[in-house]
């Protein structure tokens, strides 16, 4: 079939493919996925990759050639994204913000809810338009998504103009996979269900020179029974302390200002090594020591949040006193058929630990409302809980079934009209509690990290506290990259105004 031709059987209605690819003998399908596999956790052990290169074979194939990325979901895929860049630009591609300029455009997704997928579907069909301009532009879908069965058979029958799909298992095989796509013009599919191995010194293309991302380990093995990350990241495996401390004062030296270490359930940290004792608390003892002015994590699980990590927290100094600590529901009944595997009391009382050895810290959490048949009382459960904790601030979600999971076979006796409300009358409470935590800054000095203007004015420049609050200022755009004071005037809805103070020209390393 030549691309033409493919591209007006995009309407014909296709037969639902079996599971098994191999019989559509145009695509080349090297791997398939299968939530079956992806679900499996087995007992060998994670295989370390240490010094990834591009074989030569590949280098020059970018030449002339311009890639654009999008990216859906949360910091991981971000920091994928930056990991596919960094391959792009050492195969010799140049990177593009238009979509019509590009010759390869990849969708690097994420699956959490449906609307997220929706987002994805939809611009999938808009790319036909650009597809029809220029035939010979590549277009690929990648991330959590492309783990997933269903979404695979959908780009199989719905969008056939998408020219590979690869899974969060393969970034590194990109080099390989745009080959293929080049050779056989017909789709390429290669997505792996394995556990997952550790791949270091993949080559990053990083977003900005302020603020750094730095992956501490992958995967996920909590299993919420609403959530399918564990089936599209693997199972949980930590980067050794020596390759993330050497990638952080790298960083340093190279002056970047802020550090988001990042994994699906940070607190896990260190579990899987089999020769050392180590956790998460060891790593930021250690990372605190490093010159480098501000160190944060996410995304913390409250049943891992050892006594060990608050005391480091503790001492302060590059690590700042905000802790993202989903909590998800307030009602051990949901909690438990959540098997998030701790209860209301359990995560008070973790509260209070925090609190007492870090008094001045600012907790924000994850909530989801309209979980399968969650009673009014339920409910309630959760807004006492918000209010008894005081989180500043809040991401909260509809409940999104997600095939697969044990939620999605759950009977659910609650309409949307209900589940719509809830989170209204949940927002509202996010919003007093926030909008309270901003106005006590004011009057009050706080640090700055400045990482550019505000999107309303070029004079006005805008940055975060530690604390994680937006604060804009009118200043020169020296200032951009620096920490400074800055004077509390006036909180807003969501940000903080001021006035410049001055330039912190150091900040205390404890040792
Ligand atoms: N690993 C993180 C969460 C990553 S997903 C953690 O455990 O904290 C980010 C948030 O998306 C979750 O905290 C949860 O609130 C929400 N989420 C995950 N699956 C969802 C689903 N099926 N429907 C609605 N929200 C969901
Ligand atoms: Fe999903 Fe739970 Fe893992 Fe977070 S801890 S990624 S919510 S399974
Ligand atoms: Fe989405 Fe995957 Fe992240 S499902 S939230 S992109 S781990």
């Amino acid at each position: 079939m030549n691309e033409e031709q493919r591209l007006a059987s995009q309407q014909v209605k296709q037969p639902k493919p079996e599971k098994d690819y191999s019989s559509y003998f145009e695509r080349v399908v090297t791997a398939a996925p299968s939530l079956k596999d992806a679900k499996k956790r087995g007992k060998e052990e994670v295989k370390y990759h240490k010094d990834f290169a591009i074989d030569e074979e590949f280098l020059g194939m970018g030449q002339g050639r311009k890639f654009y990325i999008r990216t859906y979901g949360c910091q991981m895929n971000e920091h994928d994204s930056e990991v596919m860049a960094g391959i792009f630009t050492q195969l010799g591609y140049e990177p593009t913000h238009l979509i019509e300029e590009a010759d390869v455009v990849l969708l690097n997704t994420c699956a959490i809810r449906e609307n997220a997928e929706n987002k994805v579907f939809g611009e999938l069909g808009f790319l036909v338009k650009y597809k029809r301009k220029n035939p010979e532009m590549l277009i690929g879908v990648c991330g959590c998504m492309s783990q997933e069965e269903s979404v695979v058979n959908k780009i199989l029958t719905t969008y056939q103009h998408v020219d590979m799909v690869f899974g969060t298992h393969n970034i590194h095989r990109l080099p390989h996979i745009l080959k293929e796509a080049y050779m056989s013009k017909e789709m390429v599919i290669e997505v792996w269900s394995k556990e997952g191995d550790v791949i270091e010194s993949l080559p990053k293309q990083r977003n900005g020179a302020i603020k750094a991302w730095v992956n501490i380990m992958y995967g996920c093995d909590k299993f919420c029974t609403y959530c399918i990350v564990p089936y599209t990241r693997g199972k949980e495996r930590s980067r050794r302390p020596d390759e993330i401390i050497q990638e952080v004062r790298d960083l340093a030296a190279q002056g970047y200002q802020e550090i988001m270490l990042l994994g699906q359930n940070v607190n896990a940290y260190g579990k899987d090594f089999a020769d050392i004792e180590y956790r998460l608390g060891d790593l930021m003892d250690e990372l605190r020591k490093i010159d480098i002015p501000r160190i944060r994590f996410t995304t913390s699980h409250p049943r891992d949040f050892d006594d060990h990590l608050i005391e480091v927290l503790a001492k302060k100094g590059n690590l700042v006193e905000h802790i993202h600590l989903p909590v998800q529901s307030g009602s051990n009944d949901i909690l438990k058929i959540m098997a998030r595997k701790y209860t209301r009391e359990h995560f008070l009382d973790l509260v209070r630990k925090i609190k007492a050895a870090i008094p001045d810290v600012a907790l924000t959490t994850d909530i989801i409302v309209g979980y399968p048949n969650e009673t009014e009382e339920q409910f309630q459960e959760t807004i006492d809980l918000y209010r008894e904790v005081g989180f500043e601030t809040a991401f909260t979600y509809i409940y999104s079934p997600r095939e697969g999971t044990p939620a999605a076979k759950m009977q659910d006796n609650v309409p949307l009209e209900v589940k719509k409300e809830r989170l209204q009358r949940l927002n509202a409470v996010v919003e007093e509690f926030s909008s309270a935590a901003l106005k006590k800054y004011e009057g009050e000095i706080v640090e700055v990290l400045v990482e550019g203007s505000s999107k309303k004015r070029d004079d006005v420049l805008a940055g975060y506290t530690r604390r994680n609050k937006l604060v804009n200022f009118a200043g020169p755009q020296e200032l951009v990259g620096q920490i400074v004071k800055v004077k509390i005037l006036e909180a807003k809805s969501y940000s903080l105004r001021g006035e410049f103070v001055e330039i912190v020209n150091r900040h205390e390393v404890e040792v």
